[in-house]
């Protein structure tokens, strides 16, 4: 029995694939860019991220000081940056549709030579788990303040606004305890499991950790919308629907 080892081609996007293997890394350009152009502007803003009880998940918690002379947004969003950049599927979207490095599955980079992620300055990639720690702090204060958006003037009711942060922290809930680090950190002790209650939290957070993509998008979305809403109600462009 014989078998045939066909070489891998070496030039720039060079493939024997057939299929529209470009599309997916141009969806990821357009997401990821259109996220990071918009989130980018309206941390400059510094304003219209307060409408009645809603806080923007970009300033929350908010942090205000005499000392600090820029928006307070840049206080805050270093840290879900940075979580996000060195999230382990992230970096899969963003070296494929950004770097082309490579563009896809059996599509060459032209590149001769691999270097991974051991050196600089990629090897700071695996900062993550440190990023996720921080990140699961925030998750706190986002759901504090998806609680004080059901209170208009200290009276309990439901907006239309209460439900798109309620919705919005979930999803990033979802996101962030789906992380790999995470399952890493609550399943193991060195090199083995413990049994009982940690193995059982382990497999549901393995079960959310399958879905990490789909929390991943719909999380940035979600975030991105929220900020969207309160921005406009704030500027008095979009009016925010009372429900109760
Ligand atoms: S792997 Fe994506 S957030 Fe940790």
């Amino acid at each position: 029995m014989s078998t045939t080892i066909e070489k891998i081609p070496a030039k720039f996007g060079e493939t024997k694939r057939k299929d529209l293997w470009w599309l997916e890394p141009l969806l990821y350009f357009i997401g990821l860019g259109g996220f990071v152009v918009y989130a980018t502007w309206a941390a400059f803003q510094g304003n219209h991220y307060e409408y009645g009880p809603y806080l923007s998940p970009f300033y929350s918690p908010e942090l205000v000081f005499d000392w600090w002379k820029f928006s307070p947004a840049f206080l805050i969003l270093w840290i879900p940056a940075g979580f996000r950049t060195t999230c382990y599927y992230y970096r899969k979207a963003y070296y494929r549709s950004f770097f082309m490095d490579p563009p896809a599955c059996a599509v060459s980079e032209g590149c001769k030579k691999y270097t991974g992620e051991t050196g600089f300055p990629l090897i700071f990639q695996n900062i993550h788990r440190y990023f996720f720690y921080l990140a699961a702090i925030f998750i706190v204060f986002l759901w504090i303040d998806a609680y004080k958006a059901f209170f208009f003037d200290g009276v309990f009711g439901i907006g239309i606004g209460s439900i798109v942060l309620t919705a919005n922290v979930f999803l990033l809930s979802c996101y962030t305890f789906s992380c790999h680090s995470f399952r890493h950190l609550i399943g193991g002790f060195k090199d083995s499991f413990k049994c009982g209650i940690q193995h059982k939290v382990y497999e549901k957070v393995s079960c959310a950790n399958e879905h990490h993509m789909l929390w991943a998008w719909l999380s940035l979305f979600s975030v991105g919308f929220a900020d969207i809403y309160v921005r406009l109600c704030s500027m008095g462009i979009w009016t925010d629907l009372r429900l109760m």
